[in-house]
C-alpha cells in the first residue's frame, strides 16, 4: 500500500526519486520523505500531507546520486511529519524505507530502549533503523540481515548509511521489492510502475532475499544468504500506459481503455473453428482437467465481484460447480480443502495480502491454486501453481475498472475451454467466442454515449444513498456498481440481489431513493421487471440500465432515466451493463469534487490484513 523508490547510479538521485515517488502516489498517500547521502551524512526530508507537499518544502541544494524514498499509508501510528518514511537510527547513520508490519515490534521497542534507543516516532518501521545501527559496522548488508532475524511480520525495504553513498540495500519477505537494472544505474521500487521510465529490466525479489545495489553491479542472496542469480525479466508496458495522457484522471483513461484491454485479453487464446480456447500457463494437463469436480475462487472487493459474476458462467455454461468467498474469511474457518477442486486466487495486482494468504493455506494443505492476475511478477502470480495473466496493463486509480472487465474475460475464456471439455456442445462454443468477439465494438459503442451518463451522474448527485440491484450475473454488477459509487464519491451505496430487496431494504425506498436496475433483457428480465413494480410503487426512482427493444416499453413507462447497452449473450452482458456504472460513479465524484484517483482511505493494493 506504501511505496518504496530509490536509486544508486551516476544521475542526480532527487528528480529520479520524486518521480518515482509520484508514479507510486496510487498506491497510498499520506506521507511521504526522502533520504540522501550527501558528504558523509544523511540528508532526510519527509511530510505529512501529499508529495507535493513534501517536494515543496525541499531544503535548497539538496542532491546526491543515491538515495531512498517512500510514500506512505498509515498503519502504525498517524500521518504525521515524524511518522513519515525514512525513519533514522539515533546515530543519523542509517536510513530506512519499509513497505508491510512488524508483528513484535513492541517487544524490539523495548528491547532497544533497554540499549538506550530513543524512539521519535509512533511507527513499527523505526525499530528497523535502530536494529540496523545496532549491527552496523562497515558492512551493510551483514547489518540489514542480522536485523531482518529479529523481525518478525512482513517487509519490503531499502536502506542507505550515512558513510556509503555508492550503496542502497534492500531485502523482501511478504512485501515485494523489485531492481531495475539501467546503464551505470540501479533501481530498487515496491512497484515497477516506479521505475520503468527509465529501464525495463528488471528482477523481482523472493521472500528471505536481500540485495546490494551498486552503480555498475548488484548482488543477490537468499535467506540463507547464499548468492543466488536470479532471472532478469523484461517488463512489457509502456510509459504511456502509466501517465494520463489526454484525460483529466486516470479512472476515466482507464475506463475508455476497456475496448482495447478487453481485446488483448482474448487476443491469440480463442479458437473459433472449434468453439474453444487455449489458454497457456494453466500447469493442467488432461488428466488433471478431467479430474475438476468443482472450482472454488478467492478474491476481494472487484476482484470478488469479477469471481461472483464467473461463477455463473461456471455453473451456467461449463456445468461445473463453483463457490466463490471472499478472501479474507476464507482462513478462520480453518477451510477444508478438496483435491478435486480447482481453486483460484483473483488479484489486479497480485499483492492482496488477504488472497495470498487464502492462496498459501490452500496450498499448505495440498490443494492446487491457479492466479487470476494483472501484474506480471507479482507475489500470487509467482506462487500461484499456474494461471491466466488478464493483460489488462497498468491499473493506476484506485478505483478498479478495466481490470474488472478484463477477469470476466479471463474467467470467460476458462468457463468455455473446461465447458467445451465437458458437454458444452460445439455450437454453443461457437456462437460464445463470436459473441465474445463482438464485445470491444459494444464497449466502444456506450463509451461513445459517455456524456448522457455523465448528465444523469449530475442529476442524481444529491442522493444519500443509492440502491443497486440485479438478478444472475447483473447481481454482482449491481455489487460492482454500488462498491465504484462509495469508494470514489463517498455517496452510500447497497448492492442486493433485485429479489431480496423485499426481505428488508425496501424500507428504505421512498420517493427520494435513486435505484439502479441493472436490467438486460435476459432470461431473468421479466422477474426483474416486477422488483421495478415494487420500486415504483413506493416512488422509488428508477434507473435501469437495459437492452433497447422495438416495441416493450414497459422498462420506459417505469424508470425515470434509461441507459441503453447493446445486446449481447447474457453471459456477457456483465462486461457491458458494467461500463455505465463505472461512467456514473466517475462523474458523479467529480462532481462532487472528490480526488478521484486517490479517494481517502484507500490504497490501490492492500497489502496489509
Ligand atoms: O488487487 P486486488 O484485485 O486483489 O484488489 C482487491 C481489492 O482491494 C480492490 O478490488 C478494491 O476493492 C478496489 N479499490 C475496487 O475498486
Amino acid at each position: 500500500m506504501c511505496g518504496i523508490v530509490g536509486y544508486v547510479g551516476e544521475r542526480d538521485a532527487l528528480p529520479i526519486l520524486l518521480e518515482g515517488l509520484k508514479r507510486l502516489e496510487y498506491r497510498g498517500y499520506d506521507s511521504s520523505g526522502v533520504a540522501l547521502p550527501v558528504r558523509g551524512r544523511l540528508k532526510v526530508h519527509k511530510k505529512a500531507g501529499k508529495i507535493r507537499e513534501m517536494e515543496r518544502t525541499l531544503p535548497q541544494g539538496l542532491s546526491g546520486t543515491s538515495g531512498i524514498a517512500h510514500t506512505r499509508w498509515a498503519t502504525h501510528g498517524a500521518p504525521t511529519d515524524l511518522n513519515a518514511h525514512p525513519h533514522v537510527s539515533n546515530d543519523g547513520r542509517i536510513a530506512v524505507v519499509h513497505n508491510g508490519i512488524i508483528e513484535n515490534y513492541a517487544a524490539l521497542k523495548t528491547m532497544l530502549q533497554q540499549d538506550g534507543c530513543v524512539f521519535a516516532s509512533e511507527t513499527d518501521t523505526e525499530v528497523f533503523a535502530h536494529l540496523i545501527a545496532k549491527f552496523y559496522r562497515d558492512d551493510l548488508e551483514s547489518a540489514v540481515r542480522n536485523a531482518i532475524h529479529y523481525i518478525k511480520g512482513t517487509y519490503g525495504i531499502a536502506v542507505v548509511a550515512s558513510d556509503r553513498p555508492d550503496e542502497v540495500v534492500c531485502a523482501r519477505n511478504g512485501s515485494p521489492i523489485v531492481l531495475g537494472i539501467g546503464e551505470k544505474e540501479m533501481f530498487v521500487a515496491s512497484d515497477v510502475t516506479a521505475i520503468i521510465a527509465h529501464t525495463q529490466q528488471v528482477i523481482y525479489l523472493a521472500d528471505g532475499d536481500v540485495a546490494v545495489l551498486h552503480a555498475d553491479s548488484y548482488r543477490t542472496t537468499n535467506a540463507d544468504a547464499e548468492r543466488v542469480d536470479k532471472d532478469v525479466q523484461e517488463v512489457d508496458w509502456r510509459i504511456e500506459e502509466i501517465e494520463k495522457g489526454d484525460f483529466p484522471h486516470f479512472m476515466l483513461k482507464e475506463i475508455h481503455e476497456q475496448r482495447e484491454s478487453i481485446e488483448r485479453c482474448f487476443r491469440g487464446r480463442v479458437i473459433p473453428e472449434f468453439g474453444t480456447t487455449r489458454l497457456g500457463g494453466l500447469n493442467l494437463d488432461r488428466r488433471e482437467f478431467f479430474d475438476i469436480q468443482r472450482l472454488k475462487m478467492l478474491a476481494c472487493g472487484t476482484s470478488f465481484h469479477a469471481a461472483l459474476v464467473a461463477s455463473y458462467l461456471f455453473e451456467n455454461l461449463a456445468r461445473v460447480p463453483c463457490q466463490v468467498e471472499v478472501a479474507s474469511e476464507f482462513r478462520y474457518k480453518n477451510p477444508i480443502i478438496d483435491k478435486n477442486t480447482l481453486y483460484f486466487a483473483i488479484s489486479q495486482s497480485g499483492e492482496t495480502a488477504d488472497t495470498l494468504a487464502a492462496l498459501r493455506e490452500i496450498q499448505r494443505k495440498g490443494g492446487r491454486v491457479l492466479g487470476v492476475v494483472n501484474v506480471v511478477g507479482s507475489t500470487i502470480a509467482r506462487e500461484s501453481d499456474g494461471g491466466i495473466y488478464i493483460r489488462s496493463g497498468p491499473e493506476i486509480a484506485v478505483a478498479s475498472t478495466k481490470a474488472f472487465t478484463s477477469q470476466i474475460v479471463a474467467l470467460f475464456l476458462f468457463a468455455v475451454n473446461i465447458g467445451r471439455m465437458r458437454d458444452m456442445s460445439p455450437a454453443l462454443g461457437r456462437h460464445l467466442v463470436e459473441e465474445l468477439a463482438a464485445i470491444p465494438g459494444k464497449v466502444g459503442l456506450i463509451l461513445e454515449r459517455a456524456g448522457e451518463v455523465e448528465r444523469l451522474a449530475r442529476k442524481y448527485l444529491d442522493s444519500r444513498y443509492v440502491l443497486f440491484l440485479g438478478r444472475g450475473v447483473s447481481y454482482p454488477v449491481a455489487l460492482e456498481g454500488a462498491l465504484k459509487l462509495k469508494e470514489i464519491s463517498y455517496i452510500h451505496a447497497e448492492g442486493l440481489p433485485a429479489a431480496e430487496m423485499k426481505h428488508g431494504p425496501i424500507a428504505l425506498i421512498n420517493e427520494e431513493t435513486p435505484v439502479v436496475f441493472v436490467a438486460p433483457r435476459d432470461e431473468l428480465f421479466e422477474k426483474t421487471l416486477s422488483n421495478m413494480e415494487e420500486v415504483r410503487a413506493r416512488k422509488g426512482r428508477i434507473l435501469a440500465i437495459t437492452n433497447e427493444h422495438p416495441t416493450d416499453r414497459r422498462v420506459e413507462a417505469l424508470a425515470e432515466d434509461v441507459i441503453y447497452v447493446p445486446d449481447t449473450h447474457e453471459a456477457l452482458s456483465p462486461l457491458l451493463t458494467v461500463i455505465p456504472l463505472q461512467l456514473f460513479s466517475y462523474h458523479a465524484a467529480v462532481r462532487l469534487g472528490r480526488d478521484v484517483d486517490q479517494p481517502r482511505n484507500l490504497a490501490k493494493s492492500v497489502t496489509v490484513e
